[in-house]
């Protein structure tokens, strides 16, 4: 029989005991062994709950506790979890894991020491809730040179940018609908600011590099200057508006992004709405490759923790191969990268608009007090210079075919 213990029984958390328990069976034959739950660590009691006496509040038991191989870590946050982690994997014992931030502070480490100790840190819940991404990277995709991943990967955002775009309201009337729903949560910065979509694009990206990318290098931008009105012009082009999280590896270098793009409505991430997440992958054999379903909510994510729980299962004592090392990423400046852009201005700015932007396409849609367009493709910097020169904009919005 195989001990696990799970670290947090907050929602993902008690998902996993869920999970184990409803697939018994089928998970049992899977990982070629019984698997049981001996202690949930939590700081709190919870008196009625069926497994309340698996409940205890000293890691140190767990830590000790020789008969313990496996670790759920659903706590989230950079401590105690780190600390609980790292002694963890120095015990021999393997960490499986759904907290993007640790996994974005500390990946390489914790990587190592499992390594170092014949155990594994699996992360398959950080990124995309229940949708199967790490696991392609580290293992299908290992013939293929990788050198663009495209993905939504913050569902709370997807979910706002899919009712803007369906109901025409505003950003903080749909964020308030979607706090009162339990969509969004009370504190919406790490989603609305684009945080949980850089820390998710991280972890992605070293490991398309094997190399370690630093998420607070990454050039990320939320939706909370997205309005009621860039829809109404990204209907008329046809397009629509996402929170999109990209890194390209390029001949002039390597960069990531967050920001809320244009795209059109063929464009495979397009159909990707509410709180669905999507990964679109290029490779130069394969070309590319999607990768969608629920990428938030307690049983989605509970569900990958519980499938590396099966793949430490069947190599007991053996590291399963992940490439991320230490050694860092550099990116490149987004001021070089080119692109179109979507602008608003005030129908006052239109003839200077005109002369600073000689490439232009108007966009009418029926606002007599802007002027918007989009430009030729230009550089961020050459963009920002030419926006500057006119007296800034109302809004823009990066375009992405
Ligand atoms: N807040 C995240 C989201 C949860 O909305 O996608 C999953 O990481």
């Amino acid at each position: 029989m195989i001990q696990i213990a799970v670290l947090g029984y907050g929602t993902v958390g008690s998902g996993v005991v869920e999970v184990i328990e409803a697939n018994k069976a089928d998970i049992n034959k899977k990982a070629g062994e019984e698997l049981n739950v001996k202690y949930i660590l939590d700081l709190r009691d919870f008196p009625g709950d069926p497994y309340e006496d698996k409940v205890v509040h000293d890691y140190n038991m767990i830590l000790n506790d020789p008969e313990v191989s496996i670790i759920c870590e659903t706590m989230g946050g950079n401590e105690p979890a780190y600390t609980f982690s790292k002694n963890a994997l120095l015990a021999g014992k393997s960490v499986c894991t759904s907290n993007k931030e640790l996994v974005a502070n500390h990946g390489p480490e914790l990587i190592r020491l499992a390594r170092e100790n014949h155990c594994n840190y699996l992360f398959e819940a950080s990124v995309g809730g229940g949708i199967p991404i790490i696991r392609p990277l580290n293992y299908s995709l290992t013939a293929e040179k990788l050198d663009a991943i495209t993905g939504i990967l913050n569902g709370t955002t997807n979910y706002i940018l899919t009712k803007m775009d369906e109901n025409g309201a505003d950003f903080a009337d749909v964020l308030k609908e979607a706090q009162e729903k339990g969509y969004a949560e009370k504190n919406p910065e790490a989603d609305v600011e684009g945080y949980d979509a850089c820390r998710k694009i991280a972890i992605l990206s070293s490991l398309m590099k094997g190399k370690n990318v630093n998420y607070e290098e990454i050039y990320t931008e939320g939706i909370t200057k997205i309005t009621a009105e860039d829809f109404t012009y990204a209907k008329k082009i046809n397009r629509s508006v996402k929170l999109l999280a990209m890194s390209k590896d390029a001949e002039d270098g390597f960069f990531a992004m967050v920001a809320p793009f244009m795209i059109s409505r063929d464009h495979p991430l397009h159909s990707v709405s509410d709180v669905f997440n999507a990964v679109y992958v290029h490779g130069n054999m394969l070309g590319d490759s999607m990768y969608y379903g629920r990428g938030a909510g307690k049983l989605p994510t509970a569900s990958a923790v519980v499938s590396d729980v099966v793949d430490c299962a069947r190599h007991p004592g053996k590291t399963i191969m992940c490439f991320w090392d230490d050694e860092k990423v550099a990116l490149t400046d987004i001021a070089d990268l080119k692109r179109r852009f979507f602008v608003r201005m005030s129908a006052a700015q239109k003839e200077q608009a005109v002369s600073a932007f000689d490439t232009y396409e108007e966009v009418d849609a029926g606002i007599s007090s802007e002027f918007a367009f989009i430009t030729g493709v230009m550089s961020e910097k050459e963009f920002d210079e030419k926006v500057a020169a006119v007296g800034g904009a109302i809004n823009r919005i990066r375009l992405e075919d």
